[in-house]
């Protein structure tokens, strides 16, 4: 992007369409000129690649604020060249104007009850301040919407922004290893704009984008197979359950970001792989495309009946997405030494208090079972590990990913909402 600022006044043409509100004669303005924002209206056509903007107003009229921010904010995002009137002293780039900058965010608008609704989010505005050193200034290209947002919100204020990852471009920065243009996953929310410290790495913060394990495929892998979900489904299961060719293994929550790639590493390593979720599409899909050994509708099918079809001679590992009742059945049907990653619980995030369920302690002793929870960041020190494997896998065409994509930020609350009434196959992901 080249972006400098002049004074519009010295344009005498552009200043005699502006002040004639004629901002969208080109005939006077001049052809390369298709985007004009005038102080205290709204854009009037929309910039495309390699325009050029006029953020201008009468002539003589100095002009900043909201209309300079807006300007600066979309036009660097399109890579358009910026002209603009700074009578009070805007040094000729986009960075000065960061100031300005008014980000959105959704907010955690209104405590969940049961299955989250859009209207307990609300769409918000804030001004983002200037950038300090070794600080950047993101835009949000992909978002991910996952079920730990709606486990976690137990621990949210209303009037919080809502939290998640996304795949965003740098568009200023004041930190050497994170120049302007690059992607970069950051943990900033659900908003558009936002400033990150590019010293600090880490879950709560910004992780490097995996540009080499990504390639030439969509970026929003970052935030799926290439990504936490990616690695979730690798240590989870590779860490904790240790798995030997020849066994068994059930996956529940089987056709989502995190289960479908755990069954298919379960393939690659020799397993006779079993699958559970929710729809008929979805047994289709881990039955003919990803080469699941089994794969039943939980809705549909029991669950007793399913694993004595599927696992005559038991189950050794289970990969448990989803908790409560269905899991207790799958531990009874372990083998002894088994090992059961408990990843997540969902059957039972939206409810106020998990499910009154059968001990499991006597399955755990007398069959000496191993149940380990994990959070993922327990791996931290071996991400690019996961990462490098799971590209490796994707590329050589030993696993299959799938994304349910959303389009527009603002319908992030509606993507993560069917999300968690399972309409996604493989990755939830919004696109800005
Ligand atoms: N421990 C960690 O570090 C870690 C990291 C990432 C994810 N997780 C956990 O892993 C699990 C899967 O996450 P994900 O990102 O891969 O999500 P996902 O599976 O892509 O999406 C959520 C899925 O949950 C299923 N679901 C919804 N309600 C359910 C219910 N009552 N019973 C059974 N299944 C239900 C739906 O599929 P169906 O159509 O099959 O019902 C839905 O598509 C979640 O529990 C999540 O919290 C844990």
């Amino acid at each position: 992007m080249i972006c400098f600022f002049l004074l519009v006044n010295k344009h005498a043409a552009i200043i005699t369409a502006i002040s004639k509100n004629n901002a969208t004669d080109e005939a006077t303005i001049g052809p390369t000129l298709s985007w004009i924002l005038v102080p205290g209206s709204n854009v009037v056509s929309a910039p495309s690649a390699g325009a050029v903007v006029v953020v201008g107003g009468e002539a003589g009229v100095s002009i900043g604020g909201e209309a300079v921010a807006v300007a600066v904010a979309v036009a660097v995002t399109r890579s358009v060249d910026v002209f603009g009137d700074f009578a009070g002293g805007c040094s000729p780039c986009a960075a000065t104007c960061t100031a300005m900058v008014k980000a959105k965010k959704f907010i955690f608008a209104k405590r969940f009850e049961g299955m989250p609704k859009v209207s307990d989010f609300k769409l918000v505005e804030e001004d983002l301040r200037e950038l300090k050193d070794g600080e950047i200034l993101t835009k949000g290209l992909w978002h991910s919407v996952d079920p730990y947002m709606r486990a976690y919100s137990v621990r949210m204020k209303e009037g919080d922004k809502m939290i998640g990852s996304q795949v965003a471009k740098i568009i200023e920065s004041k930190h050497s290893k994170f120049p302007v243009n690059s992607l970069v996953v950051t943990n900033a929310g659900w908003c558009d704009y936002a400033i990150a410290n590019g010293d600090e790495i880490g879950i709560n913060s910004i992780l490097p984008y995996p540009e080499k394990a990504i390639g030439n495929l969509s970026p929003s892998l970052a935030l799926g197979a290439i990504g936490m979900p990616g690695n979730t489904a690798y240590f989870g299961l590779l860490d904790i359950c240790e798995p030997k060719s020849g066994k068994t293994l059930v996956v529940s929550g089987a056709a989502g970001a995190v289960g479908s790639l755990v069954g298919q590493i379960g393939k690659i390593k020799g397993l006779r792989v079993i699958g559970f979720c929710g729809s008929d599409d979805k047994v289709a899909w881990l039955k003919n495309d990803l080469n699941f050994d089994y794969a039943y509708n939980y809705k549909k099918s029991s669950t007793k009946q399913s694993l004595k079809e599927s696992a005559p001679n038991g189950v050794d590992y289970y990969f448990d997405n989803v908790g409560g009742p269905f899991s207790d059945t799958v531990i009874n049907f372990m083998n002894d030494y088994g090992r059961i990653s408990v990843c997540g619980a969902i059957s039972y995030y939206n409810d106020d208090a998990p499910p009154l369920a059968p001990s499991v302690q006597g399955q755990l002793i007398f069959k000496q079972l191993r149940m380990e929870g994990f959070l993922v960041w327990r791996w931290m020190d071996r991400w690019s590990e996961g990462i490098r494997e799971m590209a490796k896998w994707i590329q050589e065409g030993k696993i299959k990913y799938r994304e349910t994509v959303t389009e527009g930020f603002e319908n992030i609350p509606k993507a993560f909402i069917e999300m968690l009434e399972g309409k996604n196959v493989g990755k939830a992901i919004v696109k800005a």
